[in-house]
């Protein structure tokens, strides 16, 4: 299917081989799914996108190609190793000038982007540590516009996440269980903005995902609306 749709991508392939020489885990997203977000930045005219979990820089590359000149992504990461990785594969793809890099903790490093007033992002992907996925997401509603998107990672993770599978089944690790809990807290925050104000601030949908990296899913969040401290 990929072959198909994507053809070659020399600095995309390097980028994959380079994280795994290194021993990164093969998490980064699918190529269909990168290609998925670089057509939905390209399609809202991203000028400023947000990433965070930058892992080896594959989703990062996918996006910053997207941006048009002049345009921004910032990428944040927690581990000082993947980072080193994430620097070269973004250097030897050649969206270096786009991309600023963040090492560090995305609990610090998020507040210190809000305290900058780095945003508005038009796009924000969140693909960090899941079990912190709610607090990200509505650190992400604080960073962004009206009619900006925020597109959530594993929002599926093989059935799981809705309760039918048990951790340890289809590719989802038996130790899961803070991962499918922070997932759980994002739907939990949405259905809680649902009951409360409709879609006046969000409209979301999740669509699962079924490739190279098994069964997942992104979620999808239109910022509808004034956000706190907006
Ligand atoms: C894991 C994390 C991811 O972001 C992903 O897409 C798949 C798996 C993990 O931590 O296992
Ligand atoms: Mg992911």
């Amino acid at each position: 299917m990929c072959e198909s749709l994507l053809g070659e991508d020399p600095a995309l392939e390097q980028a994959v081989e380079r994280a795994e020489a290194a021993g990164l885990p093969p998490i980064a997203v699918s190529p269909n799914q990168g290609k998925y977000l670089h057509l939905t930045a390209r399609l809202m005219r991203a000028e400023a996108i947000l990433e965070l979990g930058t892992l080896g820089a594959y989703s990062t590359i996918w996006m910053a190609r997207a941006l048009p000149a002049g345009g921004r992504l910032v990428t944040v990461e927690a581990s000082p190793e993947y980072a080193a990785v994430a620097a070269a594969n973004i250097a030897a793809a050649g969206v270096d000038g786009v991309v600023d890099l963040r090492v560090g903790d995305a609990h610090e490093v998020v507040p210190q982007l809000i305290a900058e007033d780095a945003g508005p992002f038009d796009l924000v992907f969140i693909d960090a540590d899941k079990k912190s996925t709610p607090q990200y997401f509505r650190w992400a509603l604080e960073l962004t516009r009206l009619g900006s998107l925020i597109v959530v990672d594993n929002v599926v993770r093989g059935g799981t996440v809705l309760g039918g599978l048990a951790p340890g089944s289809h590719g989802v690790r038996a130790d899961d269980a803070p991962t499918i809990a922070g997932v759980r807290g994002f739907y939990e925050l949405l259905a809680r903005e649902r009951r409360e104000r409709g879609e006046e601030r969000v409209s979301a949908t999740a669509i699962p995902t079924v490739g190279s990296k098994g069964l997942d899913g992104f979620g999808f969040v239109l910022v509808t609306g004034r956000q706190p401290g907006a």
